[in-house]
C-alpha cells in the first residue's frame, strides 16, 4: 500500500514537472530570436535558405510551419554579430536546420550547446572554433571568409560501426546531434530492460514510469574516454 502511494506521488510529481517543463519551453520558445537587436536580412546565408524554404522571418529567426502538431518552429537562426561570448543553452532551437554564429567574439561553445539538433546541417562559426562534435561529426569542414563553416551532420550510428555497437543490448542506435546518439528500447523490451542490460552512464532518461521508450543519450567524449581507459 504504501508502495503504491509513493508511485503515484511520484506519477504527479513527474506529470506536473513534465506541464512545468513543457509550459516553460513554449513561453521561452521565441527568447532566442530576440537575443540580439536586428532582423535576418535576406542577403545572408540564413536569409537566403530562409527565403528558399518559404520561412518566416521573426527577429533573429526563421521560423516555418511544418503542417505538424507543432503550429511553427524554428528552422534558421541567425545570430551574427551579436556580441556572444559563450554558447550554452539554445534549446529552444533544437529545430533548426541552419545557424549563422560569424562575428562573434566566442571564446568557447559548450560541449552539449547541440545535444539533440538532428536536423542541424549547416553552421557558420568564427574561424578559430571547431565545429560542434569535431570534423569528424560533419560532411565538410572548411574555412569560408575567415569563416569556419560545417556541412552535413553525420549520423554517428553509421561510423563504421564502432560507434553503434555501443548501444545496449535491445535497443536501437539514432542520432541526436552533432556528435551525438542515442540509444532507443527496441519495440519488444519496454521499461527498463534494456538499460539493465546496457553498462552505460544514463545521461537522458525520458518518461520514468511505465512509458515505452526509455531514452538514453551519450556525450561522445565519454564513450572515448571509456576506450581511452580500456586500453
Ligand atoms: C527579402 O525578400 C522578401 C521576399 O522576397 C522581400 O519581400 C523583401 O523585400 C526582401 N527584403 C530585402 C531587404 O531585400
Ligand atoms: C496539412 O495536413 C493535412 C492533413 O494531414 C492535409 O490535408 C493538408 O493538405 C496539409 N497542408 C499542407 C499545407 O501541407
Ligand atoms: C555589426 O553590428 C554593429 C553594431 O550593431 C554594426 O555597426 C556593424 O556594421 C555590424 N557589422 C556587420 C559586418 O554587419
Ligand atoms: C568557457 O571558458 C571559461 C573561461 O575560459 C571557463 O571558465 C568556462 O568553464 C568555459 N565553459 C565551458 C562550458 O567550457
Ligand atoms: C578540421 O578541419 C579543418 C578544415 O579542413 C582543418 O583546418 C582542421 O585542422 C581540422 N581539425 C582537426 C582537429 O582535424
Ligand atoms: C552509412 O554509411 C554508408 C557509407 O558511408 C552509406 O552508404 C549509407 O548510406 C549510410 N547509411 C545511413 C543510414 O546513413
Amino acid at each position: 500500500m504504501k508502495a503504491g502511494s509513493s508511485q503515484q506521488n511520484s506519477v504527479v510529481f513527474f506529470v506536473i514537472f513534465n506541464l512545468c517543463v513543457c509550459v516553460s519551453c513554449r513561453l521561452t520558445e521565441l527568447q532566442v530570436c530576440k537575443l540580439c537587436s536586428g532582423t535576418v536580412v535576406n542577403s545572408t546565408t540564413v536569409g537566403h535558405f530562409c527565403l528558399l524554404y518559404g520561412g518566416r522571418i521573426d527577429g533573429r529567426c526563421c521560423l516555418r510551419n511544418d503542417n505538424t502538431t507543432e503550429p511553427e518552429h524554428i528552422i534558421g537562426l541567425d545570430l551574427s554579430n551579436c556580441s556572444l561570448t559563450h554558447v550554452e543553452d539554445l534549446q529552444e532551437a533544437t529545430t533548426v536546420k541552419w545557424i549563422d554564429l560569424s562575428l562573434n567574439p566566442i571564446v568557447n561553445i559548450s560541449d552539449t550547446a547541440f545535444q539533440g539538433f538532428i536536423e542541424l546541417n549547416y553552421m557558420i562559426l568564427p574561424g578559430d572554433i571547431v565545429c560542434p562534435g569535431g570534423n569528424t561529426s560533419w560532411d565538410k569542414v572548411e574555412f569560408k571568409k575567415g569563416n569556419c563553416v560545417c556541412e552535413g551532420q553525420k549520423n554517428m550510428c553509421n561510423q563504421t560501426g564502432q560507434l553503434s555497437t555501443n548501444c545496449p543490448e535491445n535497443s536501437l542506435c539514432a542520432p541526436y546531434g552533432p556528435g551525438f546518439f542515442e540509444c532507443n528500447c527496441a519495440d519488444n523490451h519496454r521499461g527498463y530492460k534494456c538499460l539493465r542490460e546496457g553498462e552505460f552512464p544514463v545521461l537522458r532518461v525520458f518518461g520514468p514510469i511505465g512509458v515505452s521508450t526509455v531514452v538514453i543519450s551519450f556525450l561522445m567524449w565519454f564513450t572515448q574516454r571509456r576506450k581511452a581507459k580500456s586500453l
